[in-house]
């Protein structure tokens, strides 16, 4: 049997998650605008598409701790991002160059 090429080389959920009361959640940290900020600039540069990237939302991802989480695979990468600029680094150095930002990056041991 032959390999298939993975359909998108690279995948990016956001957190999206919404929770009611005190309790900790991506939403409440302007994770909607940082997708729709991540789709936009992605598109722009023309990385979205087949073989190419894709931009999801996606429910909690129990890093709500570190969040706004959002993760990129392959390779498994988990973002703690702040604002715009943090995003355009991501799709930039990430999405479309490979290389890893590492100063975004969630610290391993941080759950829910
Ligand atoms: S609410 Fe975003 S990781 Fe849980």
């Amino acid at each position: 049997m032959t390999e298939n090429p993975p359909y998108y080389q690279r995948h990016i959920f956001f957190c999206l998650n919404e929770r009611g009361g005190d309790e900790a959640c991506c939403a409440r940290h302007k994770a909607q605008a940082a997708f729709d900020r991540c789709k936009s600039q992605s598109k722009a540069q023309g990385l979205l598409g087949a073989g190419k990237v894709r931009v999801n939302k996606a429910g909690c991802l129990d890093r709500c701790a570190g969040g706004p989480i959002a993760v990129v695979y392959p390779e498994g990468v988990w973002y703690s991002y702040v604002d715009e600029s943090d995003i355009d680094e991501i799709v930039q150095s990430h999405l479309r160059d490979g290389v890893v930002v590492e100063r975004l990056l969630t610290p391993p041991d941080v759950g829910r």
